[in-house]
């Protein structure tokens, strides 16, 4: 998330000014920096890539952001009131304490235990975030395009909370959010996009530079699971990072909104309608493709530096059809994500070593590492893999 770095006596005088300009963030909180000397404080949504004059004198920096405790008081108050304090303690952890916010829609899991207070449970999630336009109920993600189930069950009307049935069509789900000093279109209801996965996203942009340092020359990116393109945001946008970029998914409506993405990032004119996957510039291969057989596509294979895999659930399988798109001539890099049973990690770790050609002397070996649980047995993991050169 973005952070103003201010020294702690300017503090307050920056807050008023960045309230008086709507760009103080309503849900994060002000925390000290590691020195004691400055606080960050945290930027909303709607800041400019380039901050405005009056802010220029001040550091931009990207941290993970806290939540306001405020809010999460409030919250608890306004279940409170709503459902009776002798509830609230009955049902303990099982209340949703924490919930997703992707610009301004709010997306909520509800436990079973809790699931008839579902109303009750929008309606103080939205009186605690009056910044919040919708409150959606998540029922984790399915099916080949990973999307979520998606249910409203919250949104605000001319500044009243409606909750129950909410006929669809009467609110818009497509919205930006604000990422690394870029605008991302999605929609959580027709392509998976996470702002959980910025952190991972962070780390991705900071091995690809990494690997540019290496080879000496800007790299050339292939996202074959792109989905809205997250990750892409940065490095596109990073002078001499990525040269060339391939970016595909099989889920039609993601590479629509890619596409619109693209032309903002990219300052360049893209289809408006997803098509199947073509060579758009000389340097951008974009479009709708099954990942598993693009490396059969003339022109595709043997062509890049860095494969980002990001299906987790079916990395490894997908793995032997992605190495054919790596250009072998010079080291290489894969980076990918797996859900794996916690006892199954060190077992992974062997396969995908077989699965992947030698590794580049003197780099670190294929090491899965947890980044969260995925469920009560099954962990989330990344990896990077540093690809030698065929000799
Ligand atoms: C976990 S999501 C990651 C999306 C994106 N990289 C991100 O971080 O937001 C996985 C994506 O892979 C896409 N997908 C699933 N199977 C695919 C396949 N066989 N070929 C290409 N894309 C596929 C889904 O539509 C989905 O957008």
């Amino acid at each position: 998330m973005r952070h103003l770095r201010v020294p702690n006596k300017s503090v307050q005088a920056i807050i008023v000014l960045l309230k008086d300009n709507g760009l103080l963030s309503q849900e994060m909180r002000i925390f000290p920096d590691t020195d004691g000397e400055h606080r960050l404080i945290p930027l909303s949504e709607n800041t400019p890539p380039i901050l405005p004059s009056y802010l220029s004198q001040y550091e931009e920096v990207s941290k993970q952001g806290i939540h306001e405790e405020r809010s999460t008081a409030d919250w608890w108050a306004h279940l409170s009131s709503m459902v009776g304090e002798d509830t609230v303690s009955a049902h303990g952890d099982n209340w949703p304490s924490n919930h997703e916010f992707i610009g301004d829609i709010m997306i909520v899991r509800i436990n079973e235990e809790v699931s008839s207070y579902r109303k009750e449970i929008a309606s103080s999630k939205m009186a605690s975030h009056p910044n919040v336009r919708i409150v959606m109920e998540d029922r984790g993600v399915q099916g080949k395009f990973r999307i979520r189930d998606l249910t409203p069950i919250a949104h605000r009307k001319n500044s009243e909370i409606v909750t129950g049935n909410i006929p669809g069509g009467s609110y818009d789900t497509r919205v930006m959010v604000r990422e690394s000093g870029k605008s991302i279109l999605c929609d959580p209801t027709k392509a998976y996009f996470s702002t959980k996965l910025q952190t991972e996203r962070l780390e991705t942009i900071n091995l690809a530079r990494e690997l540019k340092e290496l080879l000496g020359r800007p790299i050339r990116v292939c996202d074959p699971f792109c989905g809205v393109g997250p990750v892409l945001a940065k490095m596109v946008s990073e002078d001499d990072l990525a040269s060339d970029v391939l970016a595909t998914d099989l889920n039609p409506d993601a590479i629509e909104m890619l596409f619109d993405n693209l032309r903002r990032w990219d300052g360049r004119r893209y289809p408006k309608e997803p098509s199947p996957v073509e060579r758009i510039y000389p340097d951008r291969i974009i479009g709708v493709a099954d990942a598993s057989v693009l490396s059969e596509i003339p022109g595709i294979a043997n062509s890049w530096d860095l494969v980002i895999v990001n299906l987790p659930h079916r990395t490894i399988e997908m793995l032997p059809k992605l190495i054919p798109l790596l250009d072998m001539s010079s080291p290489s890099m894969v980076r990918g994500r797996v859900v794996v049973a916690e006892s199954d990690i060190e077992d992974a770790n062997r396969r995908i070593m077989t699965i992947l050609p030698p590794l580049l002397p003197g780099y670190p070996s294929v090491e899965l590492k947890v980044k969260r649980d995925y469920s009560s047995t099954l962990r989330l993991c990344s990896f990077e893999a540093w690809i030698a050169p065929l000799e």
